[in-house]
Formats: C-alpha cells, sequence, structure tokens
C-alpha cells in the first residue's frame, strides 16, 4: 500500500514537472498505445477485404508477403551490384546515422518487393552505423550482403562506379559485371564532394545519373542514397531513364521530363510498337555489351548546368510514383518501422532548396 502511495506521489511530482506540452505527448501515446492492436487488426482485415475485390475484379495484385519471400538476390535474373559505402560514419553524427539506417532499410524494402532484386551489399559496416542496425532487430537475416569489409576489397577495382553528383562522367547502362557503389553519407550537403574525391583519390571509376539529359529539376541533383537505389532499381526493370527518374524522384522536387527526350521516347514507342521479335533479341544482347561510362564532353557544361533553376516551358510534368500510396516496409525481423511510408513522405529527402 505504502509503495503503490509512493509510487502515485512519484507520478504526480513526474506531471507537474512535465510541460503542458509534453502531457500533452504523453496522453497522446498512452492513447495510441491502447488501441494500437484494435487499429492494426482493423487495417489488417480492411487490407484483406481490399485484395480478395482486387482479386474478384481481375486487378494486377501487388506481390504478397509469400511471394516476395520467394523473390531472392540468388534467384534473382538481375547481377547488377549496387553496394552502400558505409565507410563514412566518422562524418555524421547520431541522427544523420539514423537517417542513413532508415534509407537503407527503405533501399532494402524496395529490393525485396522486386521481382529481380538487385545484388545489394552493404560493405564498410562498423562503429556507429553498426550499432545503430544492431539496434533495429537482426539485419543480418536480411537478403542483403552486409560485410564490414571495404568496397575496394569486396570488388576488383576495375569493376568499381563510385556514383557521384559531382562525376564528369555520365552513367549509360548498368552492367552486370559492374557493382555501383552509392556513399553512405547523408550530410545536407556540409561534405559536398567528398565522395567524388575519395573515388578519385582510390582511383576507381565513376559516374553520376543522367538526371540533366532527361530531366529539368528545380532542385538540385544530389538524391538521397534510397532514391539513387530505386532509381537503379527502377532503370534494372524499364531500361529506360527518364521512366526510371520520374517513377522516383518526388514531385515537389519540380521534376519535367525534357520535351526532346519527351517526343523522342514516344517516336521509340511507336518504333518498338511496330519492332519485330529480331530487334528484341538484338537488344538484349547488346545490352550486355553496351558501353558503360561515357566521358562527358560538356564537363563544364553540364556542371553548371546542374545546378541551374529549371526553364518552365516545354516540358512536362513527372508523375512521380512516389507521390501516391504508401510503402509498406517488409523486414524479416522486427523493425521499429514495420509498417512504415514511403521515404518521400517521411522526410529522409534532405536537398531541398532550389539553387
Ligand atoms: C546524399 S548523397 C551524399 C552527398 C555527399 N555530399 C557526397 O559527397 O556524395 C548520397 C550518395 O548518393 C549518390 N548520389 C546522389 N545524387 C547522385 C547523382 N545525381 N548522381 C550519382 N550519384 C548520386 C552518391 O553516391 C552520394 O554519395
Amino acid at each position: 500500500m505504502d509503495s503503490v502511495t509512493k509510487d502515485e506521489k512519484e507520478e504526480t511530482q513526474a506531471s507537474a514537472t512535465m510541460s503542458k506540452k509534453q502531457l500533452r505527448r504523453q496522453q497522446r501515446q498512452e492513447k495510441w498505445l491502447s488501441i494500437k492492436a484494435d487499429v492494426r487488426a482493423k487495417e489488417k482485415q480492411r487490407k484483406k477485404r481490399k485484395r480478395r475485390e482486387a482479386l474478384e475484379r481481375g486487378d494486377v495484385m501487388a506481390p504478397t508477403r509469400k511471394k516476395l519471400r520467394t523473390n531472392t538476390m540468388a534467384k534473382s535474373s538481375c547481377k547488377t551490384s549496387v553496394v552502400i559505402d558505409c565507410s563514412l560514419d566518422s562524418y555524421m553524427g547520431e541522427k544523420d546515422i539514423t537517417k542513413l539506417v532508415k534509407q537503407i532499410q527503405f533501399c532494402y524494402s524496395s529490393n525485396r518487393r522486386a521481382q529481380n532484386p538487385m545484388q545489394f551489399h552493404v560493405t564498410g559496416v562498423h562503429g556507429q552505423t553498426k550499432a545503430r542496425l544492431e539496434s533495429i532487430g537482426d539485419y543480418q537475416n536480411w537478403d542483403v550482403n552486409f560485410t564490414s569489409k571495404d568496397y575496394h576489397e569486396v570488388f576488383e577495382k576495375e569493376n568499381i562506379v563510385y556514383l557521384s553528383s559531382e562525376s564528369e562522367n555520365t552513367l549509360q547502362e548498368l552492367d552486370p559485371n559492374k557493382a555501383y557503389i552509392i556513399g553512405g553519407l547523408v550530410d545536407h550537403n556540409h561534405h559536398k564532394g567528398l565522395c567524388h574525391s575519395l573515388a578519385i583519390e582510390k582511383g576507381v571509376g565513376h559516374a553520376r545519373l543522367p538526371i540533366s539529359e532527361f530531366l529539368d529539376m528545380k532542385t538540385r541533383k544530389v538524391l538521397t542514397i534510397n532514391h539513387v537505389f530505386d532509381i537503379l532499381l527502377k532503370y534494372t526493370e524499364m531500361k529506360n531513364w527518364s521512366q526510371a527518374f520520374c517513377s522516383v524522384i518526388p514531385q515537389r522536387k519540380g521534376a519535367h521530363v525534357k520535351q526532346d527526350v519527351e517526343s523522342s521516347s514516344q517516336t521509340d514507342k511507336q518504333e518498338s510498337e511496330t519492332s519485330s521479335q529480331t530487334d528484341k533479341q538484338e537488344s538484349e544482347t547488346s545490352s550486355q555489351t553496351d558501353i558503360l561510362l561515357q566521358e562527358s564532353e560538356t564537363r563544364s557544361k553540364s556542371g553548371t548546368q546542374e545546378y541551374e533553376t529549371s526553364p518552365q516551358t516545354g516540358t512536362q510534368d513527372c508523375e512521380s510514383s512516389s507521390q501516391t500510396g504508401t510503402q509498406e516496409c517488409e523486414f524479416s525481423s522486427q523493425t521499429d518501422i514495420q509498417e512504415c511510408e514511403s521515404s518521400s513522405q517521411t522526410g529522409t529527402q534532405e536537398y531541398e532548396t532550389s539553387s
């Protein structure tokens, strides 16, 4: 009885020292915990019902969890390796490490949902990043190759392409024999050009995404890790950069497909509709042997274009898929974002200011 009185006393004292805001937050949290199970159960029922209805209508359905489990990297026909380089731990504080790990989770989620996932590696896992990963669950059971080794210890130097918006080389195709490295750095552009400099120092290849070739964008072309990952993934599926960009880059980035690209892609479409089976076979073989990186002859030109405000005429809005719906993350372990919204809705995008 004494102890109950003591507890009650402590509770009263604690709430007396809490600000109104803290108190409201605590009440909200308590209310949520009391209804959480019920809300989740209803949501599950709603999803089941919607799925049943869609099946009855004959709609094309997103893969089920069961189906997703079979979409593994080992079984995938996509052999392109994409790597998140986590050796940049020391350039980030705790908050940004948390964002980095969240972005890795988003990448994993997208990859798992893909019919043919990319070969996903996370290298240089140590220090704060490792500790954060450990704190969210058994990440080692995910279908991802995690290693403490650095990317250049895992892949042959000549097969490495470090992705950087600062590179003068433009990515043209994705080669199944290459490893494309994304810098595991959430830095709000405080370390501008860091990954590019490090790649040059190590003597590995580097390239930027061909954004300015396909899109006019109001904002800078430095994207988040998960957006870069998703663009590469979409490209492996669609083999079309402008579609890949449009399906990933959030509309608030003000991306527009360039008019010439738009009209040429329409012509391409018409041509491809009439193209024969032989064409298809030819393109399949040629994509294997395509030149991967093309030295940009107009480095200085594209360098300035990258940070210019896009002309608003003669362009077409990207109807970004990231605008629609939420994305349910499917992690094999019980992480804190089991059901999370797509990254574009959770504020993981850091570079939003128009330049
Ligand atoms: C948030 S950015 C980090 C920016 C950082 N200041 C740097 O030095 O790269 C994370 C990573 O995404 C990739 N990335 C972002 N935008 C890119 C672009 N336009 N082209 C190629 N890679 C890009 C790069 O690998 C980059 O290291």
